[in-house]
């Protein structure tokens, strides 16, 4: 205030204040973004892998260092998904359907947990070469269709299949063609897109490449709304039909199912026991995603009774409470089980969505995200390196919430 009338003398003084919130802000987005690189796919356009605007695909770039120099994490960005032409339309304008659009500083490519470049947050990973993929198509990158669609006046393109294709391509000839090691790793969006890649990851690979896949949150189920209604299913056969993903689902999965059936192998429980690569699945079952938008979203709940239930269980009364149970009991029976070198997991009853990506859940700082003892980070590890098979399978008891979120 004290300089408010001297400031006050020049008519400039407007665009100087403009200049310097100009620079702070500038000055946020490169603190936040300072390891990373945005990386547009070249040639891309040309072979009509494009987001869902038209713009190229890109990914965000960290390079390896040290013993890392030859280690690969590929990690898929989150978003949910759109589900009809005009869902889509609106979001080829957002930044989670073009690279020509940037999103809140929340939104960038993430430096923690197990992208942390911090040895004491991430031991096993934090040297690593990172690619943070731009998720951009709006359907985990299992869409293609030839021809775009116009809706509200925007061209829209379903061509998540060929971006994924042109961005495996171009991570390929920056040195992953040679990796020792490799990752496909993602959370929400990008935990199904995990699920469903893995195996073609592995493919594009040689074959002497340790490679294994890690899903994040990435179990979304096929489970019956607050009003015993199909809220989820109709949400997943949205995507499923607008994107056009029949044919880049699983095939022995979509083989063996009618045509008007095959949509159902998007959803990871169908799929999961067809995944020819070491996978490992990082999983809520109190996933509060799917509580709050698939099971009780806003329209079934007036009251917020639900989502009161949701983020404070002492709240429930016995309808809710059993729905939650329920939703616990399917997940853990939908995520099943496996052989511990081939399949690791850490199915954990806390309230959460995505876990790798938090340096405090990742590396369980103060003894949060624990079971029986274990951190993700360590148990991840272990089984990566197959250091210890013992608590690769670590999943709590259905019913309960773990003592440790
Ligand atoms: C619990 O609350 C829900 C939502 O308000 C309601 O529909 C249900 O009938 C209630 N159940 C009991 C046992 O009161």
């Amino acid at each position: 205030m004290r300089t408010f009338q001297r400031h006050d003398r020049k008519p400039c003084c407007c665009w100087r204040f403009l200049l310097l919130f100009l620079l702070i802000h500038a000055n946020i987005y490169l603190s936040i973004g300072q390891k990373y690189q945005l990386n547009i796919v070249s040639g891309a356009a040309e072979k009509g892998a494009v987001c869902l605007d038209g713009s190229s695909p890109g990914y965000y770039f960290s390079p390896g260092f040290g013993s890392g120099l030859n280690k690969w994490i590929v990690y898929i960005e989150g978003g949910a998904w759109c589900n009809s032409d005009g869902d889509c339309a609106n979001r080829a304008n957002s930044f989670l359907g073009s690279t020509k659009i940037f999103g809140p500083p929340s939104s960038a490519a993430p430096t923690t947990g197990i992208l942390s470049d911090n040895p004491g947050v991430n031991p096993d990973f934090y040297n690593w070469n990172v690619a943070w993929v731009r998720y951009c198509d709006g359907a985990s990158f299992l869409g293609d269709r030839d021809e775009p669609v116009v809706s509200q006046g925007q061209t829209i393109y379903y061509r998540g299949a060929r971006v994924w294709d042109a961005i495996m391509e171009d991570l390929k000839g920056k040195g992953m063609a040679v990796a020792e090691e490799a990752l496909l790793a993602g959370c929400s969006a990008g935990g199904l897109t995990t699920i469903h890649r893995c195996s073609s990851f592995r493919d594009v690979l040689p074959p002497q490449t340790l490679v294994k896949c890690f899903a994040d949150a990435g179990f979304f189920l096929d489970i019956p709304d607050l009003r015993g209604g199909q809220n989820s299913a109709n949400y997943y056969h949205g995507v499923a039909v607008t994107h056009n993903v029949m044919g880049n689902l699983d095939s022995v999965c979509t083989s063996s199912r009618a045509p008007d059936a095959q949509w159902e192998c998007i959803f990871a429980h169908n799929v999961l026991p067809y995944v020819r690569a070491p996978i490992y699945i990082l999983q809520s079952t109190l996933d509060s995603w799917q509580l709050q938008t698939l099971v009780g979203p806003k329209w079934m709940d007036p009251t917020g009774e639900w989502n009161s239930c949701v983020n404070n269980m002492m709240t429930c009364n016995s309808t809710l409470l059993s729905a939650i149970r329920g939703y616990q009991r399917k997940m853990v029976e939908d995520i099943g089980s496996g052989s511990a070198e081939e399949r690791g997991e850490f199915v954990i009853s806390c309230l959460a969505h995505c876990m790798s990506a938090d340096n405090n859940r990742w590396s369980g700082h103060g003894g949060k995200f624990t079971i029986r003892g274990k951190t993700m980070q360590q148990s991840f590890g272990d089984w990566f390196y197959g250091r210890s098979l013992e608590d690769v399978l670590l999943v709590d008891e259905p019913s309960s919430v773990n003592p440790t979120c």
